[in-house]
Formats: structure tokens, sequence, C-alpha cells
């Protein structure tokens, strides 16, 4: 059966986390939960009230605070060490994608034993793993309803994707006064890279009617809302707006995934410690040239999701132009995200790595030949303007 859509993950938003969280766990009979994040999350108030809510309900938790950014494999099995030393029966996931990713690797790996490597190899069957409630403190992976978790071998300096169905979370809790402290130019990045996943998702060989509506929905929520979250971290309805639009971002993932952008942000992300939402927002207009020939309409119309209006006049290719240059503008000059050769990358230290990034398990998600030589293309193009 060729399944279109699939979601599995109950969402719930709320104003109150504390209260949120106590019933579930209640509903659940969840006695034990394991509370994944990092060192800052585990500070912030919202994180300490839920724990206080819980304490005084009698309910005993462990914590795990020490998920690093682009997690290694060994941060996970340090997570699945303390589930074990806790016996803890859930897992309470609060964080960005890289807290929620080790959650469900953890979860992974408790529910199905080995090593986190081992499920690397997409042969490798996944038992369904519950118990994982993840809650979102950035707006971008879309991690809290996607079945993929991202994890770095440190070995082979290579960030690896793992899929699953069977892995997503039980619960994704959405409560926007969680991102309101998100800097801006995390914001900016978290956004562009719900972006890329709408605009790679809609440009994908996977993609439906069904996914290409949502993807359509999430660029026309992050192109109205997060210029105002941006400019004001404070504005919790852009907020809210831009959080819905990366979870539903997420979802569409799991079904129509991404494509060679995110390819090249695996690639160079682990390699140059690039952040991810920057890397796939200089990968995006390369990738969009690129398959302009094959879905000149798709293209298109994501120019005109982000305000352009064409005229009769003009061609297919002008449109395509303004399309592209409108994704530009919209990243540069409305979000303001800083030009990549602040990073100081030699051009040719970028097309360096086109062979890995051909190899990658998305590339082939992009309409059209994938080889070394289309990789060595899109990642000459890799953060220059194209018109
Ligand atoms: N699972 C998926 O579907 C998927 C998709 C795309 C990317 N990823 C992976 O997710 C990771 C990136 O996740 P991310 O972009 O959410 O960032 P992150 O989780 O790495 O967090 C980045 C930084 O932001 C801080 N932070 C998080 N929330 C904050 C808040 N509300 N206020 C202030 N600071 C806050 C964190 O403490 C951390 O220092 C990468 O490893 C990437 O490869 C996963
Ligand atoms: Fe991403």
């Amino acid at each position: 059966m060729d399944v279109k859509l699939l979601q599995r993950v109950k969402v719930i938003d709320t104003d109150n986390l504390a209260q949120t969280l106590l019933e579930i766990l209640q509903t659940e009979n969840y006695q034990r939960p394991l509370f994944v994040m990092d060192s800052f999350l585990a500070k912030v108030p919202i994180v300490q009230a839920s724990q206080k809510l819980l304490q005084d309900n009698q309910i005993d938790f462990a914590v795990f605070d020490k998920v690093v950014s682009d997690p290694p494999a060994q941060t996970i099995r340090d997570g699945v060490t303390a589930f074990e030393d806790a016996q803890a029966d859930s897992i309470i996931a609060i964080g960005g994608g890289s807290s929620i990713d080790v959650a469900r690797g953890i979860n992974i790996v408790r529910t199905n034993g080995g090593d986190i490597l081992d499920y690397t190899d997409p042969d490798k069957p996944i038992k369904r793993c519950e118990g994982l409630i993840a809650v979102p403190t950035t707006s971008g992976t879309g991690s809290e309803l996607s079945n993929a978790l991202v994890v770095t071998d440190v070995k082979s300096e290579k960030k690896l994707a793992i899929l699953s169905d069977n892995a997503v979370s039980e619960y994704a809790i959405l409560n926007p006064d969680l991102v309101l402290s998100l800097p801006q130019r995390m914001t900016i990045a978290t956004g562009l890279d719900a972006f890329s996943h709408a605009a790679e998702g809609y440009t994908s060989r996977l993609a439906s009617p069904v996914t290409d509506a949502i993807c359509e929905k999430v660029m026309f929520l992050l192109y109205n809302y997060l210029p105002r979250a941006v400019k004001n971290g404070q504005d919790r309805e852009a907020r809210q707006r831009v959080m819905v639009a990366a979870a539903l971002a997420g979802w569409m993932l799991n079904n129509a995934g991404t494509n060679a952008g995110h390819s090249i942000a695996h690639v160079l992300g682990s390699k140059y410690h690039i952040v991810h939402g920057e890397a796939v927002a200089y990968a995006l207009p390369g990738v969009l040239r690129r398959v302009a020939p094959l879905m000149p309409q798709k293209v298109c119309e994501i120019g005109q999701i982000l305000g352009e209006v064409y005229t009769a006049e003009e061609s297919q290719e002008e449109r395509v132009d303004r399309a592209i240059r409108a994704y530009q503008d919209f990243r540069d000059n409305v979000l303001g995200l800083h030009p990549f050769s602040d990073y100081g990358i030699s051009a040719a230290e970028i097309t360096s790595n086109a062979k890995a990034v051909s190899e990658e398990q998305f590339a082939s998600n992009m309409p059209g030949e994938m080889n070394e030589t289309v990789a060595k293309e899109l990642l000459s193009e890799f953060g220059v303007r194209l018109n």
C-alpha cells in the first residue's frame, strides 16, 4: 500500500507545560520519567516548575542533562546508561532537535537493544518505541513530529540519519513560552531549517499532493510570522505560528523527505561546524535552480508564497529567477542571515565534498540526476547569491 500521509504522534498545544506533562504521565501511568535536555534547558524556570509539579504529585523523575549540539553517538550511549541506572519507564525530551534526537536514540536502544549506530543500517528492524514525550524549544527541526534522528559519527565525521516510523514520539507538546528566549541568530537559523524542510519536501521525488499542501502552508506561515519572531522574540503569536509551522514540517518530512540541501548540510555541518539551519539555507537556492527545469511550476509557486506576483508577459525562466531571488531576499534582507563568507571556508574546500554529498542518503530524493558532478555544481553555489 502506498500510504501518503502517516501521523501517529499525539500533538498537544498548551499554555501550561507542567500541568500537561502531569496529565500525560497520569494518563499513561508512567511513574519514572527521564528528562533529556542540555544544561541550558535544565535551568529554565518553566522546566523547573514542571519538575516541581511532578515532585508535588509524587512522580519520581531522573535527569540526563548532558546533551550537546549535533550530538555524537556517545551522548546517546550515555543517555541509555542514565535511563537504565534510573530504571526509568518514559522520556521527557525538552530542547531543540539535538535533545529530541538524543531522546529518540535512547528510546530506540532501550526498546531494541544494541548500539545506536547499528540502526543507521536501514535494514535493521526497529520495534515500536513507546513513552517519548517531546517538548521542542526551538522551532526548526520538527523532530517532535518527525521519524528521524540525526547522529554524528565522530570516526567518519559524518552526520547520519536514522529513520523509523516506529520511533516517533508518543506525544509532542507545543508551548510557545519555551521559545521566547531563543536568541535572534538561532531564531533565524531554526526558522530557515523549517523553511528548507518545506521547500525540499515540496520539490522531493517523494512529494504527493497531500504533502504539498502541508509544505505550502508551512512556507506561508514562516514567510508571514518568522520575520516578526526575529524582530521581537517576545511576540508570542508569531512564536506560536512559527512553532506550529516547524512541527508540521517535521510531520511532512516523514512522508516526503528532504533532498540534496540536507545532504549538503549533513556533510558540511559535521565537518566544518556550520549551524544546521544556516547550512540548509545557504544550499537551498542551488537546489531550486537545479530542480526548476523539471518542476518550474512548483519553484514559481514558492516565489508566490514569498510575495511575488508574476506578470503574463514573463517567461518561465524569468519567474524562476524571481522566485529564487525572493527566497534570497527573504533569507538575507528580511531575516538577516549572515553571509556564508563569515565562516571563512574556501570555495575549493567546499566543492571537495562532492562525492560524499552525492552519496548521502537524501541526495537521491532530488529529482533529476544525482552524481558527483551534480553535487559539485550544487556545492559551487553553496552560500553564493545566484542572481
Ligand atoms: N530529527 C529530525 O528530523 C531533524 C531534522 C533536522 C535537523 N535535525 C538535527 O537537529 C539538530 C539541531 O537542532 P536545533 O537546530 O533545534 O538546535 P539544538 O537542539 O542543537 O540547540 C542549539 C542551541 O540552542 C539552545 N536552545 C534551545 N532552545 C533554546 C531556547 N528556547 N532558548 C535559548 N536557547 C535555546 C540549546 O541550548 C543549544 O545550545 C542537529 O543535530 C540537526 O542535524 C534533526
Ligand atoms: Fe533540517
